[in-house]
C-alpha cells in the first residue's frame, strides 16, 4: 500500500486532486462492472490461450499437465486411474481459476519463473515441484506427487508455458492475487455468516460441502470446510490470502476480474468459511511450520508467533498492527 504521509502539497496539487475525483467518479459510473485500472491490466497482459499450444511432443506434455490441473480427481484423486494420491475431490482449477489463467484468482503465469524460491512456511528453498507438492499435500489433503513421474513433468511443462514469453521477480505478486485493504477491526464471523447466506451458500451449499457430480466423481461447487475440503495451514485456510482470492473470484463468474464484494464482506465471510470451531477441516499439525518467525505470514493461523498478538487477532485480526510489528523489525 502506498501512503501520501509525509507529501506536500500546494494548490495546483488540491486542484489536480479535485478534477482528478470528479474524472474517476465520471469514469468509474461508466464503467460500474470494471473499475478503470483492471480494464488497463487486463488489455495491458496477454493471457496464454491454450489453443496455442504447441503441437510438438513438448505440446502433448503441456497439454497432460493442463488436463491434469482440470481434472485432478480423475487422474490422481482418492480414486485417480493414474495414481491415487489426493486425499479429496478438487481439483487444481477450482482455485487456480481458468487453470491459472485468470488474473488475481491464484494466477499462476508468472509462477514458474519465481523458482527456486526460498519460503518462510518451510525455512528453505524451494522448487517448482516441491510447490506443486504443497498444493498435493495441503489444499488436496493429500500425497506428494513423486518427483520423477511423468505426470510432474507435465504439470511443470504446463507452467512452464504460461510463462512463455514473460519476465518475472522473485517478489511480484501484480497478478497472482488481487488487493485487499486491511481493516480496523477484527472480522465479524457473525456478519460473515449473514454474507454467506446471502452470496455463496447457492453454490457451496448450506453445509458448505459443495456439489458434488452425479458420478461422484469429483464437484460442480467444491467444498469449502469439512473433511473434503483443503486443510489447516493450507493458504486458503490464511484470512488475507483468503480475503484477496474471494473478494476478486467470488461469487464465480466465468472470465470475471473485478471484485465483486467489498474487503469488509470478503474478510467478513472468510472468516465464517474458516472459522474451525465451527467448521472443521483436515487436521494437520501446524506447530512446526513457519520456523523462520520474523517471515512468518502474519495470518498463518497457528502459534508459534514471535510477536505477542494472541492466535484470535492472527485469525480475524485486525491486522494493520501486527504488519506493523514486523516492519519495524526488518
Ligand atoms: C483449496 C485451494 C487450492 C487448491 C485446490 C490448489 N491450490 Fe495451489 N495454491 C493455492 C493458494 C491459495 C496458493 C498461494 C497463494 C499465495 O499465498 O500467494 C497456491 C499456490 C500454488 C503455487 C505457487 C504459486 C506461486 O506463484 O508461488 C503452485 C505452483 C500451485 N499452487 C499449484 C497447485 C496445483 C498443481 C494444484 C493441484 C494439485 C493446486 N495448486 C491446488 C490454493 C490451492
Ligand atoms: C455461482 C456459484 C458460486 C457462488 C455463488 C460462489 N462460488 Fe465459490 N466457487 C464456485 C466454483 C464453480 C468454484 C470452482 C471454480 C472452478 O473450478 O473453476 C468455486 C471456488 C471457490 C473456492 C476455492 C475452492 C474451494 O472449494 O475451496 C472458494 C474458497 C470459494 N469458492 C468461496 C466462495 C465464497 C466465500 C462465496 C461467497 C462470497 C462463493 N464462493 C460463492 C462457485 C460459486
Amino acid at each position: 500500500m502506498q501512503t501520501n504521509i509525509g507529501m506536500r502539497f500546494n494548490k495546483h496539487d488540491y486542484l489536480n486532486a479535485f478534477f482528478g475525483i470528479v474524472l474517476t467518479c465520471f469514469l468509474y459510473s461508466c464503467t460500474f462492472d470494471y473499475p478503470k485500472t483492471e480494464i488497463s491490466a487486463i488489455n495491458k497482459i496477454k493471457l496464454p490461450d491454450t489453443a496455442d499450444i504447441p503441437d510438438t511432443k513438448t505440446g502433448e506434455a503441456i497439454r497432460y499437465g493442463l488436463e491434469l490441473f482440470t481434472r485432478t480427481a480423475y487422474y490422481l484423486g482418492p480414486e485417480g486411474k493414474v495414481m491415487k494420491l489426493a486425499g479429496n475431490k478438487m481439483n487444481c482449477k477450482n482455485c487456480h481459476l481458468d487453470n491459472g489463467i485468470r488474473l488475481y484468482s491464484n494466477n499462476l503465469i508468472e509462477s514458474y519463473l519465481k523458482y527456486p524460491q526460498y519460503r518462510a512456511r518451510e525455512g528453505e528453498v524451494l522448487t517448482i515441484e516441491d510447490r506443486i507438492n504443497n498444493c498435493f499435500e495441503r489444499p488436496m489433503n493429500g500425497k506428494i506427487l513423486p518427483y520423477n513421474s511423468v505426470e510432474m513433468r507435465a504439470m511443470v511443462a504446463y507452467m512452464r508455458w504460461l510463462c512463455e514469453g514473460r519476465t518475472a521477480s522473485y517478489e511480484n505478486d501484480t497478478l497472482h492475487l488481487g488487493i485487499v485493504n486491511l481493516l480496523d477491526r477484527p472480522s465479524s464471523i457473525e456478519n460473515g455468516a449473514k454474507i454467506y447466506a446471502d452470496k455463496c451458500q447457492r453454490c457451496h451449499g448450506a453445509d458448505g460441502q459443495g456439489q458434488i457430480t452425479p458420478d461422484k466423481s469429483t464437484y460442480t461447487y467444491p467444498p469449502l470446510w469439512g473433511p473434503n475440503s483443503y486443510a489447516q495451514g493450507s493458504s486458503m485456510h490464511r484470512a488475507i490470502t483468503a480475503t484477496r482470492f474471494v473478494k476478486w473470484s467470488m461469487p464465480y463468474l466465468p472470465n470475471r476480474t473485478a471484485p465483486q464484494l467489498s474487503d469488509e464482506e470478503a474478510f467478513d465471510v472468510v472468516a465464517f468459511v474458516n472459522c474451525d470451531s465451527i467448521h472443521p477441516r483436515p487436521y494437520r499439525p501446524l506447530q512446526k511450520d513457519c520456523p523462520d518467525l520474523p517471515n512468518k505470514p502474519i495470518d498463518f493461523p497457528s502459534g508459534p508467533y514471535l510477536d505477542s498478538f494472541p492466535e484470535r487477532q492472527h485469525r480475524l485480526g485486525p491486522f494493520k498492527p501486527i504488519k506493523a510489528f514486523y516492519e519495524k523489525l526488518k
